[in-house]
């Protein structure tokens, strides 16, 4: 897929199934691929698997949003700015209502929700002030 080609691609959970796939996929379509997930000896795995240099590879828990806008800066210092993020990272809770603890919410909720805005708030401004030149 040209359209892959040479861009900069950050997937986020990559040590998941379907961030490991995507990763797979993204990188074999010759992307300049960055990985992050929290099991780094997992995300060190999948990175050689897919033939990913090990310092595109950075270990991120995307609830602490100092640690993810750290990754962003490394990412950033290297490529400017992505073209593209998957965000695979996420939980879920599977359980009746009343066996649902409000801290199994919360942590839902820390992961799925927050976690994505705070890779948008450190990802997303580059790539919207690069698509303005
Ligand atoms: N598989 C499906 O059929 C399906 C269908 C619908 C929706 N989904 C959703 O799609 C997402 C990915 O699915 P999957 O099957 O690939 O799940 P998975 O194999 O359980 O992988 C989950 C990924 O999320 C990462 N993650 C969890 N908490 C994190 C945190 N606090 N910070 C950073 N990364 C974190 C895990 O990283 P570590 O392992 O390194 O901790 C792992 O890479 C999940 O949200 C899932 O609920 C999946």
């Amino acid at each position: 897929m040209e359209l892959l080609q040479n861009k900069n691609v950050l997937v986020v959970g990559a040590t998941g199934g379907i961030g490991a796939e995507t990763a797979r996929l993204i990188k074999n379509n010759n992307a300049n691929v960055f990985l992050t997930g929290r099991d780094l000896s997992k995300l060190q795995e999948v990175a050689t698997n897919c033939n990913i240099a090990l310092d595109q590879v950075f270990q991120l828990d995307i609830t602490n949003p100092n640690a993810v806008e750290q990754v962003a800066a490394k990412i950033h210092e290297k490529v400017g700015q992505l073209d593209i993020l998957v965000n695979a990272a996420g939980i879920g809770i599977i359980k009746s209502l009343e066996d649902l603890s409000y801290e199994d919410f919360n942590q839902v909720i820390d992961v799925n929700l927050k976690g994505t805005f705070h890779l948008l708030k450190s990802f997303l401004p580059p790539m919207k002030e690069a698509k303005k030149d």
